[in-house]
């Protein structure tokens, strides 16, 4: 028996868990030296608290938006004032590399019929160059941006939008994030999760919990017994 059984669908968050994040600043490490590692964390740190206080404050806006917001903070934090950099770092935002593991894992997946999606703060242009960019169209078979709803995770309705959408009730659906807080909302919602914990963090203390710990997505389908 798998460890993973009863599950439908694979459902996956994007920024993070399969796009690395931090290689829009790495990719310009020769116009950044040594500042591009703090760049980034700022950055991806900014970027996701706009998203909580802008839902907390009923101020929806794109998340490209909120990617820009972040970064024009970051680099004003570190007195970069470079307007071609900036423009060079959204450009690469919106190409990013899929972590090296994300294609083979998912063929595996659907290789053995299960459906896979990806479940995203990210606008939808975001989203489908980036899904273009490494090649994951046919391995996808939706991609799913909280757009429509306008409102960032963790609110509830933003995991529901998976179960509506894809026809796979929550028990069925596992989910997989490398952001800790996600991990935790979507399992407080009901699915089942995964977290891929690629940086070693510590485990957020607020309400849910996954079910299997990894720390990459090579080691998802194992679970599946793939
Ligand atoms: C996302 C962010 C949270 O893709 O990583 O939704």
């Amino acid at each position: 028996m798998p460890a993973l059984n009863q599950i439908d669908a694979c459902v996956f968050d994007a920024y993070g868990t399969l796009f690395d994040v931090v290689a829009a600043a790495k990719h310009c490490q020769d116009d950044l030296g040594d500042q591009w590692a703090p760049l980034a964390q700022i950055w991806r740190e900014k970027q996701l608290q706009y998203t909580w206080l802008r839902s907390l404050m009923g101020e929806y806006t794109s998340f490209w938006q909120v990617t820009q917001d972040g970064l024009d903070y970051a680099l004003e934090t570190l007195k970069i004032e470079n307007p071609q950099l900036r423009a060079r770092l959204l450009n690469i935002y919106l190409e990013l590399d899929a972590y090296p593991e994300v294609a083979e894992m998912l063929q595996k997946l659907k290789g053995a019929g299960l459906k896979t999606a990806i479940l995203s703060n990210g606008a939808p242009e975001m989203l489908s160059s980036a899904v273009s960019n490494a090649g994951l169209n046919n391995l996808l078979d939706g991609v799913l941006s909280v757009e429509k709803l306008a409102v960032f995770k963790p609110d509830s309705r933003v995991y529901q939008m998976a179960v509506d959408d894809m026809g796979v009730s929550k028990e069925r659906i596992c989910f997989m994030s490398s952001n800790a807080w996600d991990a935790c909302a979507a399992a407080n919602f009901g699915f089942r999760v995964v977290w891929v914990n690629r940086f070693g963090q510590a485990e957020e203390r607020i309400p849910g919990h996954h079910e299997f710990e990894i720390k990459t997505l090579a080691e998802l389908p194992p679970l599946f017994a793939l």
